[in-house]
C-alpha cells in the first residue's frame, strides 16, 4: 500500500516572504482558493505576528477555505503563538508552526542563547500551542546545519510536549541529497518516540537542490514535504511543488511506495495564476511550468515526437493542464455562458464585478477575433483582485518614432481630481512612467519589466509585469491592455496603488524567519 506525502504549500508564507512577491489580501485569497483546487492538505496562509496585513489575510484565509489545513507561522514567545491563534481559529482545521533555530551558528549569532535555553523555549511553544490545536508543528530551524544529538534530543523533546509535526529545515539550502537523505534516516532510527509524529522536510535552493533533497528524504521516510509554486521563495527559492509532484508521479516506478492527492491538471493554472499576482516570472525553461518546457525545437526531437510522443515526452501537457489555449468564448456568447465559464476558472465575482467583466470581454470581443481562457483569466483577475485603487488612469496619449524625442502625455484620477502632466523619455514606456512619477509625487525605480502576449495573435493581450522599488521596498504591478503602452502604464500605477496601501497599513515589524 503506498502512503500520501504530505504537500504542504507555503507560497503565501515563505514564498511571499521573498523580494518582489508580494501580495495584498484579495491576492492572497484568489491564491488560496487556487490552492485549494490544486488539492493542497496544507496551506500555510502567513505569519500572523509579522504585519498587520499578514494576520488579516491569515484570518481571511482561515475563515473561507475549506478543505486544506490552514497553518500560521509563530516563533516560539506567547506572543506569536496567541497571535497565530487569534488568525487560525475561524478555520475548520489549523495548524500552529512554531519554530527556533538549533544550529550552533544560528543559537550564538543570532538568538545568543544557550542551547538549553533554545530547548526549553522549543517545549514551552509546543505546549502553549497544544493549549489551542492538536495540530501543532515544530522546526528546528537550520537543522541541515544543526549537530545530530542536539537535533535529536529537540526533536524527542518536542515531541514529548506534543509535536504532531516534526519538520527538518534545511534553511540555508546546504545540504546534498544523499547526506539530507541520510539525515532523514538518522533522526528515524535515532529519535525513539519518532513514530508520534509525522516527519516532513522544508528545503531551500540555494545550490539548486532543494527537490532532490526533498526526494531524497521521501525516500527515507518523510512523509510531508514543504514547497512553493514555481519554487519561489526566500533567496534562491524553495523546494518546488511541481517538480517534486509530478517527479513522484512520472517515476512511479521508483516511488510505488508513496502517492500525493494533488490534482495535477491545476499545475499550470496555478503557476500562472502566481506568476500575474506577483510579477515573478518563470524561467523559460523552468521544468514543468517553463514556457518550453514541452516545446520541441530540434528538427531530430520533432520528427521524434510526431512518430511517436515517448521518444521525448516523459509526461504530457495535458497531465498538468496546460492544452488550454482553447478558444471558449465568442462575440456573441452570452452573460450566463461567459459566467459560468468564469465560475469554472474559479473566479468568484460580485454582481457588480460581473456586469464590468462583461462589458470588458464584449469590448475585446469586438477588437480581437478569438477569446481564449487566458483573456477571460486576465480580466477577471483584474476585476476580483481590484482593490480600492488611489490613482486610476484616465488617458494616455504617446508621441514617438524615429528621430523624435519620446513624450507621453498621462490624465490620472485621485478621488474627484483629474491631474495631467507630460514626461520624455528614452522610449515611451519611460516617459509614461516620468509623468505618472510628477503626477503621484511618488517616485519608483523599474527593477523588472516584462510584456507577454497573453494568447497567439497579433490582436492579442499584452500582459505587462513590473517590479518597482519604493524607497528599497520592491513591490509587483500588472496591467493588461490590447496596447502594450497602456499596459505598462497600467502595471506601473497598480504597483503604485499598492505603496499607497502598503503605507496605509500600520506595519508591525519584527524579525522574520
Ligand atoms: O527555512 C526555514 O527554516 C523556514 C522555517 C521557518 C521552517 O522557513
Ligand atoms: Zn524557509
Amino acid at each position: 500500500m503506498s502512503e500520501k506525502v504530505i504537500i504542504f504549500d507555503t507560497t503565501l508564507r515563505d514564498g511571499e516572504q521573498s523580494p518582489g512577491a508580494s501580495m495584498n489580501i484579495e491576492e492572497k485569497m484568489q491564491m488560496a482558493r487556487q490552492l485549494a483546487r490544486l488539492n493542497v492538505d496544507v496551506i500555510e496562509a502567513g505569519f500572523p505576528i509579522a504585519s498587520e496585513g499578514d494576520f488579516l489575510a491569515v484570518k481571511e484565509i482561515a475563515q473561507e477555505i475549506k478543505g486544506p489545513i490552514i497553518a500560521g507561522l509563530a516563533r516560539t514567545t506567547k506572543q506569536d503563538i496567541d497571535r497565530a491563534w487569534e488568525a487560525l481559529k475561524y478555520a475548520e482545521r489549523f495548524r500552529i508552526h512554531t519554530f527556533i533555530a538549533t544550529s550552533d551558528i544560528h543559537v550564538k549569532y543570532k538568538l545568543r542563547k544557550t542551547r538549553e535555553e533554545v530547548l526549553e523555549d522549543a517545549i514551552n511553544a509546543v505546549k502553549r500551542a497544544r493549549n489551542y490545536t492538536d495540530d501543532v508543528e515544530f522546526s528546528p530551524e537550520d537543522a541541515g546545519r544543526t549537530k545530530l544529538d542536539f537535533l535529536c534530543k529537540v526533536i524527542e523533546e518536542v515531541i514529548k510536549a506534543g509535536a504532531t509535526t516534526i519538520n527538518i529545515p534545511d534553511t540555508v539550502g546546504y545540504t546534498i541529497p544523499w547526506e539530507f537523505g541520510d539525515l532523514i534516516a538518522q533522526i528515524r532510527n535515532r529519535v525513539p518516540n519518532i513514530d508520534k509524529a509525522v516527519l516532513s522536510v522544508h528545503c531551500h535552493n540555494d545550490l539548486g537542490l532543494a527537490v532532490a533533497n526533498s526526494l531524497a528524504a521521501i525516500k527515507n521516510g518523510a512523509r510531508q514535504v514543504e514547497c512553493t509554486i514555481n519554487g519561489i521563495g526566500e533567496r534562491a527559492g524553495n523546494a518546488s511543488l511541481e517538480e517534486i509532484v509530478m517527479a513522484i508521479k512520472t517515476r512511479k516506478d521508483l516511488f510505488n511506495f508513496v502517492h500525493t492527492d494533488i490534482k495535477t491538471e491545476e499545475i499550470y493554472r496555478t503557476s500562472r495564476l502566481l506568476t500575474q499576482l506577483t510579477g515573478l516570472i518563470v524561467q523559460r525553461n523552468k521544468a514543468i511550468v517553463g514556457e518550453n518546457a514541452f516545446a520541441h525545437e530540434a528538427g531530430i526531437h520533432q520528427d521524434g515526437v510526431l512518430k511517436e510522443k515517448l521518444t521525448y515526452e516523459i509526461m504530457t501537457p495535458e497531465s498538468i493542464g496546460r492544452s488550454s489555449n482553447e478558444l471558449v468564448l465568442g462575440k456573441h456568447s452570452g452573460r450566463h455562458a461567459f459566467r459560468n465559464r468564469l465560475e469554472e476558472l474559479g473566479y468568484k465575482l460580485s454582481e457588480e464585478q460581473l456586469n464590468e467583466a462583461f462589458k470588458r470581454f464584449k469590448d475585446l470581443a469586438d477588437k480581437k477575433k478569438e477569446i481564449y481562457d487566458e483573456d477571460l483569466q486576465v480580466i477577471a483577475g483584474e476585476l476580483s483582485l481590484s482593490m480600492p485603487e488611489a490613482y486610476t488612469l484616465e488617458y494616455l496619449g504617446i508621441i514617438g518614432g524615429t528621430g523624435i524625442v519620446p513624450t507621453a502625455t498621462v490624465k490620472i484620477r485621485r478621488g474627484d481630481q483629474v491631474v495631467q502632466q507630460s514626461g520624455c523619455g528614452d522610449g515611451p514606456v519611460e516617459a509614461a512612467y516620468r509623468a505618472i512619477d510628477t503626477i503621484t509625487g511618488i517616485p519608483g525605480r523599474l527593477k523588472e519589466y516584462s510584456i507577454r502576449a497573453v494568447t497567439k495573435g497579433k490582436d492579442a493581450i499584452g500582459e505587462a509585469l513590473v517590479v518597482v522599488d519604493f524607497d528599497g521596498q520592491l513591490i509587483s504591478g500588472k496591467g493588461s491592455s490590447t496596447d502594450v503602452i497602456e499596459a505598462s502604464a497600467k502595471a506601473y500605477l497598480n504597483a503604485v496603488n499598492k505603496v499607497v496601501m502598503k503605507r496605509g497599513l500600520k506595519e508591525v515589524k519584527d524579525e522574520g524567519p
